[in-house]
């Protein structure tokens, strides 16, 4: 059992939710999931109350599902970890506190079971293999400027790193690529297509030691 404090906003408030994988609503880890039908049901069951950049949803009435668990990939959770939270989230709701009259706590708790059975792992599948891998960037803040602690923060759920352990896939494997400092302190400033700036993300030293970082370590 494990369980672990994040902070995400609800409606624009910030509140201290709880991810826990108590295996209450036992382990659905392994079991086949249909993505497909997940996020069909996502979009017809969840998107009104939870932003979701994979699904373009905007709802605020429950947590930023981005925000929360770019927080928990930041941390070290894993897709599994994830899954079995929020299939478990499903069947039981309202671990967090509401008072209907603070503004700084929820309104109202997400109801229970609004979906079940093979449909509830599928939609839990399709939530823990998108939320927070496109917010990782925004969602945890660095200081200091150790080049790998930096990379391991806003860059290694993006990109495959050797030296730094990481494997993501949304954008180049930097061994591969092998770039050169100039190359990976211009796109760090600037960003791509798909990856953010982070021009007044990080610092000028802080972007200078990432970059260098990562110069002299792909494909070593
Ligand atoms: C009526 C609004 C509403 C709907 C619909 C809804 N949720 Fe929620 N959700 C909430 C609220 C409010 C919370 C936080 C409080 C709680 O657990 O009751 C929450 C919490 C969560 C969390 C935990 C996030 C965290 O930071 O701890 C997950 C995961 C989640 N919802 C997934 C889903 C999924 C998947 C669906 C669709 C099957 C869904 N929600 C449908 C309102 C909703
Ligand atoms: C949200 C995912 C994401 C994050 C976070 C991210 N990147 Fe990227 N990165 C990409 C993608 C995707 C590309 C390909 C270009 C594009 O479309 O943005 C890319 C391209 C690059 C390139 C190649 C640029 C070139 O000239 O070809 C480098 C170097 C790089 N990223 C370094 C970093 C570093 C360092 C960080 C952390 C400060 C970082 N990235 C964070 C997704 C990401």
């Amino acid at each position: 059992m494990s369980t672990r404090r994040f902070s995400a906003a609800v409606g624009g408030v910030a509140v201290i939710l709880v991810l826990s994988a108590c295996g209450t609503g036992g382990s659905v880890v392994g079991k086949s999931a249909d993505q497909t039908n997940g996020r069909k049901i996502f979009q017809t069951t969840c998107a009104g109350c939870h932003i979701l950049a994979a699904a373009g949803s905007q709802g605020t009435f429950g947590p930023n599902l981005d925000a929360a668990f770019a927080e928990a990939r930041s941390e070290g959770y894993k897709e599994s970890a994830i899954l079995d939270i929020i299939h478990d989230q499903i069947k039981f709701p309202g671990q967090y506190p509401v008072r209907t009259n603070d503004p700084d706590f929820l309104k109202a708790n997400m109801p229970a079971n609004l979906v079940t059975g093979q449909d509830a792992i599928d939609v839990a599948a399709y939530v823990a293999a998108n939320a927070g891998v496109q917010g990782f960037a925004q969602a945890a803040a660095v200081s200091g400027t150790n080049g790998k602690q930096i990379f391991l923060t806003k860059c290694g759920g993006c990109h495959t790193l050797k030296a730094a352990g990481t494997t993501g896939t949304t954008g180049p494997n930097l061994d591969l690529l092998s770039p050169p400092f100039p190359r990976v302190k211009k796109q760090v400033i600037n960003g791509g297509s798909i990856m953010p700036a982070f021009k007044g993300v990080l610092n000028d030293a802080q972007i200078n030691a990432v970059a260098k970082y990562v110069a002299d370590h792909a494909g070593k």
